[in-house]
């Protein structure tokens, strides 16, 4: 049975997945991981993959990571990606089968509600794919009881939308045009759920985590014509599911927010900043 079709704690976030987020990142794949390959690179370089190692990649979606994860870990090691969307894991699977690789095995599941192999891997590692919980908490209690003892754990998620202008600029633009939008909750499943590095840290430690570490990183993020950055921010992020409720503002919120990203665009296509949490913990 399909997770979409279970009634779980996460069923919002696998509706979303399956029905509007993730048949966009199918589409825009190779734009997407365009534009968050570095900052999902140096998360792998904290986790610091070894041959041989049995590793998880959590809500893997298209499987870049897993790709990059399963070449570290050759031939002796293996990667399971697991996540909640079938059209990307299905997008993930084709992109293995066809660079040859024997060591990956996909599985639809639920990094917070699923039986994971108890003391199952050496590592973990995630590229933006742990911040949908619905009880984080319990997510990463059941995340740690997968790792073996000393097992490793390195994720990259976002920090504020604040310090994200990439996001934030399209975001800003659009609501001159758009009607109110009502606050959201900071906490609530959504890319900025673990922005708060307190939080963080003390969600890690309640899991039974050790030795966390919380590194600031930021960077430029881009590379895309006016154009088709345009068109990335108009389909991905807070402003992508407020237009998915409301495509008849598209025309008007398509020109503000090509004005808005304007001043960014460089001769290296448009540029901006973004500003990322790397983190590491380890087993105990
Ligand atoms: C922002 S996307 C990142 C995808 C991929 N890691 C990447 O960097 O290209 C977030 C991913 O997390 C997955 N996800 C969300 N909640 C999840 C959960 N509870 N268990 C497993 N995967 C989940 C989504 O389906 C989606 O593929």
């Amino acid at each position: 049975m399909a997770l979409s079709e279970l009634a779980t704690p996460n069923a919002n976030q696998i509706k979303t997945w399956n029905e509007k987020s993730g048949p966009t990142w199918v589409k825009y794949r190779e734009q997407l991981d365009a534009q968050i390959r570095e900052l999902g690179l140096a998360a792998l370089d904290r986790l610091s993959p070894k041959p041989g190692d049995r590793s998880l990649d959590i809500g893997c979606g298209c499987g870049d990571t897993v790709l990059q994860l399963a070449a570290a870990v050759g031939d002796t090691g293996h990667v399971t990606g697991i996540d909640i969307s079938r059209p990307m894991l299905e997008v993930a699977q084709h992109r293995a089968e066809q660079q040859g690789f024997t060591n990956i095995t996909f599985k639809e599941l639920d990094a917070q509600e699923a039986p994971l192999p108890n003391a199952g891997y050496d590592a973990l590692y995630s590229r933006f794919g742990v911040m949908f919980f619905d009880d984080p908490e319990k997510a990463f209690r059941n995340l740690h009881a997968s790792l073996r003892p000393g097992g490793r754990l390195a994720f990259v998620c976002w920090r504020t939308i604040q310090e994200n202008p990439w996001m934030l600029e399209p975001f800003k633009a659009a609501q001159s045009v758009l009607p109110p939008i009502p606050a959201s909750d900071p906490l609530a499943p959504g890319p900025y759920a673990l922005a708060n590095p307190d939080r963080l840290e003390r969600l890690l430690h309640q899991a039974d985590f050790r030795h966390t570490t919380i590194e600031r990183y930021d960077t430029w993020v881009g590379g895309q014509s006016l154009d088709d950055a345009t068109q990335l921010s108009l389909k991905v992020g807070p402003l992508g599911t407020v237009l998915r409720e409301n495509p008849h503002y598209l025309d008007s919120v398509t020109d503000v927010v090509r004005l808005a990203l304007q001043p960014y665009n460089t001769d290296s296509g448009v540029q901006m900043r973004a500003g990322v949490w790397l983190v590491t913990a380890s087993q105990g």
